[in-house]
């Protein structure tokens, strides 16, 4: 049976709440919590991070992709690097711990080490934009890590045709420093994400942490239904080749489909009708489809299965169809080591050990394709998440801070993990 959760875990805990709402109040919506790349209120975010950590000696700055860095030094000079962090972009409408819960923990635990120095440094970062809102392409922040933030993504544009590269250079950064962005992988020994499960399971289960065994893939795809726009009032309903009636017919065929094929998910996200007017016939549609499934040979299968769908609906009704792909991601299994580690860790302080695959995207997906990559999911109370409504419990917070300790004083302690950044993959 592990220990109670310290006191000081508990009070943290409460400080790391009341962090992560102080987040949210930096948004592009009144009202609501919108916070995407790069935006005004991400500078605010930044400031305020930068305040909490300033009494720990530890200065943040912001690369060139706008992630924010911040090292707590090792006892040695130049030991390797473990990171710690999660993004700081959200959805529109969004709750206040998806993703800021990640990085409110890690400084959490910086606070819990009283200044001391570990075998290996711990670099915290903040991840400007995981979600993908402002250009449809998500992982923007993770993979300039990776080296994977190309000239042909930089060039993408948002909806008011701001491009990628324009945005950087309009927060005050400069693109060319983006190689200096990229880790060095050699010192880099893993990275641990904390985060909200943003499902049902642990709270079904009643426990209040998991080590996530791996993440699904998934595929984005912007779909485009092409009819003629026309007169709502003149034109007879068998002349009419009306592109949202034609996508609300495959939508509801995704839903039903999707409902039959175990284990998938399958989601029309957002929609647009043009010229989107009460008295005018959609002459065109723009929606997008997200699909995800743990095994990536099911997941793009379903996806031919319903674009082909899409394909035979538009046919029917004298539609043009057109598809683009905004990602194709692969599901990811985490690393072995740091999750048994993870395990191990919250065997000793917390709870029972629990893991599971996460139907959401991370960063660490794309930070696994480099360094070894783990995640500690932390239960979300109705299963809510990507809504103002989701939240945290205080003591399932605790439970973190005093894991994430545990986890820390194991992995300094264990040599087959010091002795591992020559593995990753250069
Ligand atoms: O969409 C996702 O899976 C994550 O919340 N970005
Ligand atoms: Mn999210
Ligand atoms: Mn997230």
């Amino acid at each position: 049976m592990p220990p109670p959760v310290s006191q000081s875990a508990t009070a943290r805990a409460a400080e790391v709440i009341a962090r992560c709402q102080a987040l949210a109040r930096y948004s592009e919506d009144a009202g609501s919590l919108r916070r995407t790349f790069l935006s005004p209120p991400m500078r605010d975010c930044h400031q305020a991070i930068a305040g909490w950590l300033k009494p720990l000696g530890v200065v943040p700055t912001i690369d060139a992709a706008g992630n924010l860095r911040a090292v707590h030094p090792a006892a040695t000079a130049n030991a390797p690097a473990l990171l710690l962090g999660s993004h700081l972009d959200t959805v529109p409408d969004a709750g206040a711990y998806d993703g800021m819960l990640g990085v409110v923990l890690a400084i959490a635990l910086l606070e819990q080490l009283e200044g001391q120095r570990l075998p290996f440094a711990i670099e915290i970062i903040g991840f400007s934009e995981e979600e993908g809102v402002r250009f449809g392409i998500p992982f923007i922040g993770s993979r300039a890590l990776v080296g994977r933030l190309d000239e042909e993504l930089l060039g993408k544009r948002d909806p008011k045709g701001v491009s990628l590269r324009e945005a950087i250079q309009n927060f005050g950064l400069d693109p060319s420093q983006l190689p200096a962005a990229r880790l060095q992988y050699e010192k880099v020994l893993g990275y641990l994400e904390f985060h909200i499960e943003q499902g049902p399971v642990l709270e079904t289960l009643g426990l209040p942490l998991a080590a996530v065994d791996a993440i699904v893939g998934q595929t984005r795809l912007a779909i485009t239904f092409t009819g003629q726009a026309n007169h709502a009032g003149t034109t007879p309903m068998n002349a009419r080749r009306d592109a949202l009636a034609g996508a609300a017919q495959w939508m509801v065929a995704v839903e039903s489909e999707a409902r039959r094929a175990s284990g998938l998910v399958a989601t029309v996200g957002s929609i647009r009708a043009y010229p989107g007017a009460s008295n005018v016939i959609p002459g065109e549609v723009r929606l997008t489809l997200d699909v995800r499934h743990s095994s990536d040979e099911v997941r793009t299968e379903w996806v031919r299965r319903l674009t082909a769908s899409a394909l035979e609906v538009a046919a029917r009704r004298g539609l043009g169809l057109d598809t683009a792909t905004l990602l194709e991601q692969s599901a990811v299994v985490m690393d072995a080591v740091l999750t048994s580690e993870i395990l191990s860790a919250v065997r000793a302080s917390a709870s029972t050990a629990h893991q599971m695959p996460s139907g959401a995207g991370h960063d660490a997906m794309i930070l696994a394709e480099r360094v070894p990559a783990a995640m500690i999911f932390l239960r979300s109370p109705g299963g809510t998440s990507h809504h103002p409504a989701e939240s945290v419990l205080a003591e399932d917070v605790a439970c973190a801070i005093e894991s994430g300790l545990c986890l820390l004083r194991r992995l300094a302690a264990s040599p087959r993990f010091l002795e591992r950044t020559t593995r990753n993959r250069a």
